[in-house]
């Protein structure tokens, strides 16, 4: 991987200005979220995250993302039921997760099981809000019954059906785990999954509103989102941290730890943001509830591992503005509810298919096609080569 390239460029020839990244650079308008990325705060459709993470449940906040507006107790309801109801996936989709290999990682499984629904929904009514809705209703309900089913499908298991009495969050545990989960737990997942529920334009959100933008199907939208969540700079984030956690083993490394990766320009997992100069909100409120964990659950020593490297970077790279981000607690909450490592990154999925939703339905609101433009960096105009007359050429 070459090093990154974070300074802007002024194009010699045409003056245009070419920012990596498209830091600063507004893509869209969006009404669905605001982040204060300076003073650390995080709203969704106006509403702090601190009181959602209190107040309200994910499928509720799933409405207000999608809708705009918190649900009356009559909306609440009947979305509830509908989700419920859809839980199910047909029996071919389940057939064709028997035939990925087990040694596959889960988030390209869920990329393809979603992309799969679009074969059984059709694409033609896009713009009739009885269509969109169905399609909220059945990505909400399907994508954590695909996730549990894969991972009893690559264990040699058959899937277990949703329980009908166990709501959205208890219901992913009992199916992932074969067990009910406590009604802690099961609380402690389900405020996860608000926390993760929708970030603005980050990379995937992005990736599903060009996807959108084509008109193309929501099944697609969020298969494509699922592609970009998977990498390690952005979603995948979250696995790595355990690992690298593991890796420092103990509070009296961290510091040892962070020099190192520092001196030799390496990323530490769990840090960083485009957007914030201070500590993710969502990592304020994710340690929080790992600590409930730990009370309730018993204590992991890893965490010990992770407040000790908090605590070295701050000094190491705080004066950059780098602390930790959402990935860095989530891990290691997950980690206490049984969860195995592989599959946090769909969890998060889960969760954002609740942002891709609201900005797919916003996108359609007010489309137009996304089609950038780019600074030519290639060579000018060049005579044919007759294939005889070719040498090999030089790094291909
Ligand atoms: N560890 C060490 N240094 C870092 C880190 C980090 N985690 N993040 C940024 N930096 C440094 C870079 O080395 C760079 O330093 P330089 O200016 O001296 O070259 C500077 O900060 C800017 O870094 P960029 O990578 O250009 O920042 P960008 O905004 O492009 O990237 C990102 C943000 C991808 C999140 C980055 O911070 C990162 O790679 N973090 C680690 C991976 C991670 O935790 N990803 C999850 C993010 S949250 C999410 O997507 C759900």
């Amino acid at each position: 991987m070459g090093v990154a390239q974070n300074e802007e460029i002024r194009h010699e020839k045409t003056g245009i200005v070419f920012r990596p990244g498209l830091e600063g650079v507004p893509a869209t308008q969006s009404a669905i979220c605001d982040i204060d990325g300076q003073l650390g705060r995080l709203s969704y459709r106006g509403y702090p995250l601190e009181d959602l993470a209190v107040h309200s449940t994910f499928l509720e906040t799933t409405y207000l993302l999608i809708w705009g507006e918190l649900p009356s107790p009559q909306q609440l309801r009947d979305f509830e039921e509908e989700v419920q109801m859809h839980r199910r996936v047909s029996f071919r989709v389940r057939d064709m997760m028997k035939c990925f290999p087990a040694s596959g990682h889960p988030m390209d499984a869920l990329q393809s099981s979603a992309a799969s629904l679009g074969l059984f929904y059709s694409r033609r009514a896009i713009d009739d809000p009885q269509y969109i809705y169905d399609a909220v209703v059945r990505l909400i309900a399907k994508i954590p019954t695909m996730v549990a089913a894969f991972q009893l499908i690559r264990k040699g298991q058959d899937p277990i059906q949703p329980r009908d009495d166990l709501a959205y969050s208890a219901n992913f545990l009992y199916m992932l785990t074969e067990r009910e989960p406590d009604p802690l737990a099961a609380r402690i997942f389900d405020r996860c999954l608000m926390l993760h529920a929708e970030h603005s334009l980050n990379a995937s959100t992005f990736s599903a509103r060009v996807t959108a933008s084509t008109l193309t199907d929501p099944y697609a939208v969020v298969a494509s989102a699922v592609g970009t969540l998977a990498g390690p700079l952005h979603g995948g984030a979250n696995e790595d941290v355990l690992a690298m956690l593991e890796e420092i083993g103990s509070p009296a490394n961290a510091a040892a730890y962070l020099d190192e990766a520092i001196a030799s320009k390496r990323k530490v997992m769990g840090f960083g943001h485009r957007e914030y100069r201070v500590k993710d909100p969502r990592a304020v409120i994710l340690q929080s509830l790992a600590e409930e964990m730990f009370a309730r659950f018993g204590h992991d020593d890893l965490y010990d591992v992770a407040r000790a490297l908090e605590e070295a970077a701050d000094s190491r790279l705080g004066p950059k503005g780098i602390y930790p981000n959402v990935d860095f607690y989530s891990g290691l909450v997950y980690r206490k509810l049984g969860i195995p490592r592989d599959l946090f990154t769909p969890v998060f999925a889960i969760a954002r298919v609740a942002g891709w939703l609201a900005h797919w339905r916003e996108q359609l609101g007010a489309n137009r096609i996304f089609r950038p433009s780019q600074i030519y960096t290639g060579r000018p105009l060049r005579s044919w080569v007759a294939r005889e007359s070719r040498v090999p050429a030089a790094g291909a």
